[in-house]
């Protein structure tokens, strides 16, 4: 089973376009989606689960449906923030807060601080997200240490990098699942990336379902992951791992 699950959940507005809707139709169809798929990772002990709501990129949409997609995640964070809670769910958003709205950036820490000390699941939720973003972010945050004489140059690691990135503290993701049949990352988790493992699918995202997410995670527990060592060299280890 793995242990940290990221969603690129795409495919909304193609989705509300062959039902002859508006895109942002598809967009609230969605929500039934990320219920399915937080419960799914709750109930199977995924520890971590990364949804990628709206990319750093997604404010280049038409005015109109940025709007929509604000309004929604309001909406949404304030709906579910108590069951979220009651479920021993921790809500931690990701990305650059900053952009949004007074009234919106009040919901998220709200939310985030109901919920801290939760343990069942983290839900991290991917807003004003980008993968290089956040590297940055990491970048600045030691060049600030070493200028104010905190840390030597030789003390950049990768170590201690991925001390100042966004999903700190959380398990390796383990498995990508990418909605609406496109094969790219799109600037999500890319330092994150490293070594997980890729699941496309060509579900639109509302149609996204348990079960489809079963398959993904039954799809991961067949690969081997070998880390850059031989498939020989995995098999020894898994057989000595299981004689312990
Ligand atoms: C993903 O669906 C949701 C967001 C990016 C916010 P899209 O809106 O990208 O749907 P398609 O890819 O156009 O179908
Ligand atoms: C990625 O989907 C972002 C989210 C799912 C939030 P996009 O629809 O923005 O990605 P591209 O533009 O097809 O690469
Ligand atoms: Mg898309």
């Amino acid at each position: 089973m793995p242990q940290h699950v990221a969603i690129i959940m795409d495919g909304n507005g193609r989705w509300a376009q062959q039902r002859n809707k508006h895109r942002t139709f598809g967009h609230k169809a969605g929500v039934e989606a990320v219920r399915a798929s937080v419960r799914f990772a709750r109930s199977q002990g995924i520890k971590s689960l990364t949804l990628f709501a709206f990319s750093s990129e997604n404010w280049q949409r038409p005015k109109e449906e940025v709007s929509v997609l604000m309004d929604l995640f309001g909406m949404v964070l304030k709906s579910e923030v108590k069951k979220l809670h009651k479920n021993d769910i921790r809500l931690n958003v990701i990305g650059d807060i900053s952009g949004f709205d007074e009234k919106l950036q009040h919901k998220i820490s709200d939310a985030e601080l109901l919920t801290r000390d939760n343990k069942a699941l983290t839900l991290n939720i991917a807003a004003n997200y980008g993968g290089r973003w956040d590297i940055v972010n990491a970048a600045k945050a030691l060049t600030r240490d070493v200028l104010a004489g905190k840390m030597d140059i030789s003390e950049i690691t990768e170590q201690s990098l991925d001390t100042n990135i966004s999903t700190h503290g959380l398990p390796e993701l383990d498995l990508l699942i990418r909605t609406g049949g496109d094969h790219r990352v799109s600037n999500f988790l890319l330092w994150q990336c490293a070594y997980a493992e890729f699941y496309f699918t060509e579900t639109l995202w509302p149609d996204f379902s348990e079960q489809t997410f079963a398959a993904a995670v039954e799809d991961f527990s067949l690969r081997q992951r070998r880390f850059g060592l031989t498939g020989e060299q995995i098999m020894t280890q898994d057989v000595e791992h299981k004689a312990c």
